[in-house]
């Protein structure tokens, strides 16, 4: 703690503790490149952002150039005889995956992007009959899945306002209340055709009650999907165990994989080898024993690849494998035990520079209602402006979401206490305290 006497004013006693704190729980920062600061006094950025974007893990390049140099070596045949073959390349990822979202690799398989692998599942998994027609997300959904549940119901010749129901929190209140989901299906369950929350919500950083929303809504006679963006690689996941239908996620925010990175998706077991669900097809939906027989039919597996359709980006691919097998290698686990660990201590540092500021974290406090992000509210002036300056003039970069939301993601793979308090020192020089 801060001796008054000797150590300056604001936050500068405490930097002292975060270096001790970081001496003690280092992390995997050594694995990560932290791009250089452009203000501030420090020579690399506090990077909060990794909710957002995460960072470039070293090994990527290495195993990048080592699938160009495949190309350039062998053509057409490293699709054969390349180190890690591109016929198959698909199928390196997936246990590594399963075991992060906690499912059964035949449920598991990476592919194209998130809005793209939600319409292809809302495909075989939005089927509006009878009074059964609605798509229930949360208000403060990401606008891509807004949107993508939007143009499935119009697909279905139905009126969005009234297909799509948006969940709001209580007056006065930020998040979502578990119970509120739960005494909406128990009302209007019998009218839901799909429920799609994201499971760690973008804005807020609140973390759903995945199992429990997801027994509720199956009761209901809803077929349960999460979009877990925010979720994959920040909380731990057990989505076989829980039983939830279908779900999607990306790997450019806490799997470090690159901007634009590859989904991933998971289709519970039940489901599989189904016929009567339908489903779009390509070349890579079918069994991969025949897919060169070169037939006007397809076979499809009785695994989630049935719902592949193209053959996958291989140089888009490497960077995924590297990040999945550090997640591997570290285990969620850890990285959960580090994560509260990490959150909590920004948390209190908040807790000091919101006190008489006009900022209030608006992420729940109960460390098993959110992941590692921290959102906060500011009261005056303009979210896009304070990240400015917090990047301009102290070399801390968190984001921004207009129009009042700044998102710091102490993320437990790289960041450090210091980190952390980066972000309270810059914040209690940025923003004036209120007379
Ligand atoms: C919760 C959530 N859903 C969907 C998306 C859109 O992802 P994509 O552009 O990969 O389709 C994002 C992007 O940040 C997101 O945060």
């Amino acid at each position: 703690m801060r001796n008054t006497e000797t150590e300056p004013p604001g936050f500068g006693g405490a930097e002292a503790e975060a270096r001790t704190l970081d001496a003690a729980d280092p992390g995997h920062r050594h694995l990560f490149l932290v791009p250089p600061a452009e203000g501030g006094r420090y020579p690399e950025v506090a990077y909060l952002a990794g909710n957002s974007l995460g960072l470039q893990p070293r090994a990527t390049r290495e195993e990048l150039l080592a699938d160009l140099d495949s190309w350039r070596r062998l053509g057409v045949e490293g699709h054969l005889e390349a180190k890690r073959p591109w016929l198959p390349y698909h199928e390196f990822l997936t246990a590594p995956a399963a075991r992060l979202v906690g499912a059964r690799p035949a449920e598991t398989v990476v592919m194209n992007s998130l809005t793209v692998n939600l319409h292809l599942l809302m495909v075989s998994f939005y089927r509006p009959a009878g009074e059964r027609t609605r798509i229930v997300i949360e208000d403060s959904a990401f606008p891509s899945d807004s949107y993508a549940v939007r143009s499935q119901a119009r697909f279905h010749g139905l009126d969005p306002d009234t297909a799509v129901v948006r969940l709001t929190p209580r007056p006065g209140e930020d998040t979502l209340r578990t119970q509120d989901v739960l005494d909406f299906l128990a009302a209007e369950g019998h009218t839901v055709a799909l429920l799609l929350l994201g499971g760690v919500n973008y804005l807020t950083g609140e973390l759903m009650d995945i199992p429990a929303i997801t027994a509720a809504g199956r009761a209901a006679g809803a077929v349960v999907g999460w979009d877990l963006a925010h979720a994959a690689g920040n909380v731990p996941l057990a989505l076989h165990d829980w039983d939830v239908d279908f779900a999607a996620w990306c790997s450019y925010k806490y799997l470090n994989s690159g901007p634009g990175a590859l989904g991933g998706v998971f289709v519970h077991e039940r489901h599989l080898g189904d016929p009567a669900l339908p489903r779009f097809e390509g070349w890579w939906s079918t069994e991969a024993a025949t897919r060169f027989e070169m037939t006007p039919v397809s076979r499809p597996p009785a695994t989630v690849e049935a719902w592949q359709i193209s053959n996958p980006p291989i140089f888009a691919m490497g960077p995924v494998r590297t990040s999945l097998e550090l997640f591997d290698s570290v285990g969620m686990p850890a990285l959960r035990e580090r994560s509260l660990r990490l959150t909590g201590y920004l948390e209190g540092l908040l807790d000091e520079v919101t006190v008489d500021r006009p900022l209030t974290v608006v992420t729940p406090r109960d460390p098993a209602r959110r992941g590692c992000q921290l959102s906060v509210r500011i009261g005056a002036g303009s979210a896009n402006e304070l990240t400015k300056r917090l990047r301009h003039e102290h070399g801390v970069i968190a984001d921004a979401r207009e129009p009042d939301i700044v998102r710091f993601a102490p993320v437990p793979l790289y960041s450090t206490y210091h980190d952390c308090w980066r972000v309270a020192d810059a914040l209690a020089a940025t923003v004036e305290k209120q007379s």
